[in-house]
C-alpha cells in the first residue's frame, strides 16, 4: 500500500527551500553529496549551477539528485520573472564549492547570471563553502573580499586543510559534505541571530572519554558527542574562533572549528589546562568518566577458575569544578558552563539534583537534561538552564541545534557582563 501523506517521515528540514549554487571547481562533485544530504532531511533543494560548472557536473545529475528543473540562465522562464522569483522564495542559498572568482563577483554585487542573481534577490542566510588553491585562498583579494561579505552577514565555511586537486597540500579543501549540511541546519536554527560571538575564542568539550582497561578495552559512555559538537558549530557560525575538545566520539567534526581529540578524562583534563588561559568561554559538555581502572600493560586473560574479575577503579578529577576553583576575579575563561545529564530516584526528582550540581559545581551556566527517557544519540534535546546558585534561567527544547542557540544566547549575554 502507497504511504499516505501523513505516513511519510518528516526530516529537520521538511519544506525549506534551499538553493545550492554550483561553481566550477573540482570540489563540485561533492556538492552532490550536499543536495542529497538535504533532501535526505526534507529540503526542497533548487540547484543553480554557474554555466562553467556545468563543464563538471551537468544539469542531468542535479536534476536528479534534487528532483527540480535546473536553471542557470537570467533569461529561462522569463515570463515567470524566475530570475527574482528563485531568490525571493528562498529560505536559505549555499553555494558550494564556492570559487575565488564567484566570490569576487558576489562582493561586487554582480548579477550577470542566475545565482548572483538570486544572491542580490534574497533576504535569507547565504552560506559560502570556498575551496580553491591555498595560493587563491590567501590572495589579499580574496581576504579583503571574503572579510566584506562577512560584514554583510554572509556566513563562510573556513576551508579545510589537506589534499588539493594536484599534488599540493594546504588550506583551500572543501569541507566534508556531512558538515556542510549540518552547518546550513545550525545557520536556519539560530534565526535572526547576529554574529554575537565575533572575537570571542569558545573551547567546547564533547563526546564520551575512553579509560583504557587494557590494550583492547576501554570502558566508555553512551556520549553521542551530538550536543557539544551542535554548540561548537553554533558557536563558529556566531562568530566565535573555536576549539572543539573531542573525546572519542565518532561524530563527523563540524567545519570551520579546531579540533583537539583526546581519549581519557585525563586527557581532557590536560587539554583544558592548555586552553582555558585563552578561552573566553568554555563549555564542559562531554561525559567524563568519574573512575578509571590501573591500565595493565598487557591483555586480561580470562580466569582458569572463573572466579571472575574485579575492578578498582579510581576517582578522576572533576574538571568542571576545578575550572571554577582556580579562576581568580577576572580571569579567563570569563564563563564557565557545564552539563547535568539527571534521572530522578525513589527520594529526589532530576532537577532537584540538577540545582544541588549547580550549586556544588559553581560554574556560571549549568544546562540540565533529563535522561530518565535516556536522549542518547538523539537529535532533539530538552534543557533547562541554571545559574551558579541553581536558579532557573531559562529553557529550550528543539534539535540539538536550536537548543545549542538558545545556550548560546546566555554564554554571549554573560560574555557582556564584567566578571571583575
Ligand atoms: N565533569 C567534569 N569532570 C568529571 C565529571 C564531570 O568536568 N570528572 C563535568 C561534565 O562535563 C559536566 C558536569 O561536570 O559538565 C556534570 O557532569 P555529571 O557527569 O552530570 O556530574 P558528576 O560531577 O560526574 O556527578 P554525578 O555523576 O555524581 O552526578
Amino acid at each position: 500500500m502507497p504511504a499516505s501523506p501523513s505516513s511519510v517521515p518528516r526530516g529537520p528540514l521538511d519544506g525549506i527551500r534551499v538553493i545550492v549554487g554550483v561553481c566550477a571547481g573540482i570540489a563540485a562533485y561533492k556538492a552532490a553529496h550536499v543536495v542529497r544530504g538535504l533532501t535526505e532531511r526534507g529540503a526542497d533543494v533548487r540547484v543553480v549551477p554557474t554555466q562553467s560548472s556545468l563543464e563538471f557536473v551537468g544539469t542531468a545529475t542535479w536534476e536528479a539528485l534534487s528532483h527540480n528543473p535546473v536553471r542557470t540562465s537570467v533569461f529561462e522562464d522569463v515570463d515567470s520573472v524566475a530570475h527574482v522569483r528563485l531568490g525571493q522564495e528562498a529560505d536559505a542559498i549555499l553555494v558550494v564549492p564556492a570559487t575565488a572568482d564567484f566570490i569576487a563577483r558576489a562582493r561586487m554585487g554582480s548579477a550577470d547570471d542566475l545565482l548572483t542573481a538570486s544572491l542580490l534577490v534574497t533576504r535569507a542566510p547565504v552560506i559560502l563553502a570556498p575551496a580553491m588553491h591555498t595560493e587563491m585562498w590567501e590572495h589579499p583579494a580574496t581576504r579583503e573580499n571574503i572579510d566584506v561579505l562577512r560584514s554583510r552577514g554572509v556566513h563562510v565555511i573556513e576551508p579545510a586543510s589537506g589534499r588539493l586537486t594536484g599534488r599540493d597540500t594546504g588550506v583551500g579543501r572543501l569541507p566534508e559534505p556531512e558538515a556542510i549540511v549540518q552547518f546550513t541546519q545550525s545557520v536556519l536554527a539560530s534565526g535572526e541571530r547576529a554574529r554575537d560571538l565575533e572575537g570571542s575564542h569558545v573551547v567546547i568539550t564533547a563526546g564520551g572519554t575512553r579509560e583504557e582497561l587494557d590494550p583492547v578495552r576501554v570502558l566508555t559512555n553512551h556520549s553521542s558527542g551530538k550536543q557539544g559538537t551542535a554548540l561548537a558549530r553554533g558557536a563558529y557560525v556566531r562568530g566565535a574562533r573555536v576549539t572543539l575538545v573531542l573525546a572519542g566520539a565518532s561524530v563527523e567534526p563540524p567545519a570551520g572549528v579546531e579540533v583537539v581529540r583526546v581519549e581519557s578524562a585525563a586527557d581532557l583534563s590536560s587539554a583544558v589546562r592548555r586552553l582555558e588561559g585563552e578561552a573566553d568561554a568554555l563549555i564542559m559538555a562531554a561525559a567524563v568518566s568519574d573512575f578509571t581502572p590501573e591500565t595493565s600493560e598487557s591483555k586480561i586473560k580470562k580466569r582458569e577458575d572463573e572466579s571472575g574479575l574485579t575492578l578498582h577503579l579510581t576517582e578522576t578529577e572533576d574538571i568542571l569544578r576545578g575550572l571554577v576553583e582556580r579562576r581568580a576575579p577576572g580571569q579567563r575563561p570569563r564563563v564557565i558552563c557545564g552539563f547535568a545529564a539527571e534521572t530522578g530516584d525513589e527520594h529526589t526528582n532530576a532537577l532537584a539534583h540538577a540545582k544541588r550540581k549547580a550549586q556544588a559545581k559553581g560554574a556560571d551556566l549549568l544546562a540540565f537534561n533529563d535522561v530518565s527517557e535516556n536522549a542518547f544519540g538523539s537529535d532533539r534535546n530538552e534543557l533547562t538552564f541554571l545559574d551558579a546558585h541553581g536558579e532557573i534561567i531559562g529553557a529550550a527544547s528543539g534539535s540539538k541545534d536550536e537548543v545549542s542557540h538558545a545556550m548560546l544566547d546566555h554564554v554571549a549575554e554573560l560574555l557582556t557582563r564584567d566578571h571583575g
